[in-house]
């Protein structure tokens, strides 16, 4: 019998290339998902990649009663990984009632509903926005938590406290929460990546897309940090590391090898880039010259945010295996393929 996992926001970026490792470790996949931020035909793209079609209940989470009718038909699942939230950071500032709404809503909802049904294995997509501007690199789980300069980066924070009570006052429900640096890069496969929804607000997608004609200039923001070429330096994590993440912390809550009922590892490569960088590296691999051009600094960045991967690698035994060049090539190959949609 293969165990049963609940994945909300499974037709989502992170989220679809979780359900691929999942599949592939022969886990059951149950996606709950509203389509809000994501389509339909990732379903089939999985099924392209996997053989395997995962079960699909369409449904907003923020709807009480039918999420826990789903998570009453599915009452067999072993854990759940929670992706389903909204996360573009200026959306949030200039809309923080709708993201504290629909991330609060459906955490509780989700949280409510599995509690009901005995299941007590919770995995949380939270950021390492909840380190605000580090005082100290490389970002340990020790590392001081900052209220986050966002409304969706409060969403991650305040999460994580909820769980903490969460655990608490529930013997034997335990969660991982898993602080994602900067996520990019696509399925090698080129059948799945991340599909931006209007204009990208994330480096990669930009450059992507200022690459393939969508857009005409990526502006760097600002030149003037401290760092070796002024431009602000990031952990770049390829999504499908990030993914087989999630099956090394599901398995670690199914065996019961967590040694606290709430546990928190950073996922990053520990490889600091610049801005700079990444264009150079881009331009490199494709042999396309990028359009782009300094401007001022964007509200709310920090100069530099690299994880140590410490923790993750010896409690998780969890290390990353692609680079810069893969995350780079794989998001280019996605962006040609979008193109013959
Ligand atoms: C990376 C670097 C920009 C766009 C955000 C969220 C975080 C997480 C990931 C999301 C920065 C620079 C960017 C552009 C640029 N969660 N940049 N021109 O800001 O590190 O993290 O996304 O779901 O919580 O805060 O990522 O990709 O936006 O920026 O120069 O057009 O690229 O200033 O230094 P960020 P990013």
């Amino acid at each position: 019998m293969k165990q049963k996992i609940i994945v909300t926001g499974g037709c989502g970026y992170i989220g679809s290339h979780t359900v691929i490792e999942l599949i592939t470790h022969q886990f059951e996949v149950v996606i709950l998902d509203d389509l809000s931020n994501s389509n339909i035909k990732t379903l089939d793209r999985i099924e392209k990649i996997t053989g395997v079609r995962p079960i699909f209940e369409e449904i907003d989470l923020k709807d009480t009663e039918k999420t826990k009718a789903a998570f009453s038909k599915h009452a067999d699942a072993v854990a759940v990984i929670h992706f389903a939230a909204y996360k573009a950071v200026a959306e949030s500032v200039q809309n923080p009632v709708m993201y504290y709404k629909n991330n609060f809503f459906s955490l509780l909802n989700t949280l409510e509903a599995q509690l009901q049904e005995g299941i007590h294995n919770f995995i949380f997509s939270s950021s390492a926005t909840v380190y605000g501007n580090p005082k100290t690199l490389p970002i340990t789980e020790e590392n001081e938590v900052q209220r986050p300069f966002s409304p969706y980066g409060n969403t991650k924070k305040i999460a994580e406290e909820i769980l903490e009570d969460i655990v608490k006052a529930n013997t034997g429900f335990s969660s991982i929460s898993l602080r994602y640096f900067n996520p990019i890069g696509a399925h090698t496969s080129g059948d799945l990546g991340e599909l931006p929804n209007g204009i990208p607000n994330n480096l990669m997608p930009y450059i992507t897309q200022t690459a393939a004609g969508i857009r005409k200039e990526l502006q760097v923001f600002g030149d003037d940090y401290d760092t070796k070429d002024g431009t602000a330096i990031r952990d770049y994590i390829h999504v499908v590391d990030l993914a087989d993440a999630h099956v090394k912390a599901v398995k670690r809550l199914i065996h019961k090898e967590q040694e606290q009922a709430l546990e928190i590892f950073n996922l990053g490569t520990g490889n600091g880039y610049t801005v700079l960088e990444v264009i150079q590296s881009f331009e490199k691999i494709t042999e396309k010259p990028l359009n782009y051009r300094i401007v001022g600094r964007r509200a709310g960045d920090v100069p530099a945010l690299y994880a140590s991967t410490k923790m993750a690698k010896e409690k998780l035994g969890w290390e990353t295996t692609l680079g810069i060049d893969d995350m780079i090539s794989t998001s280019w190959k996605w962006e040609e393929n979008l193109k013959n949609e």
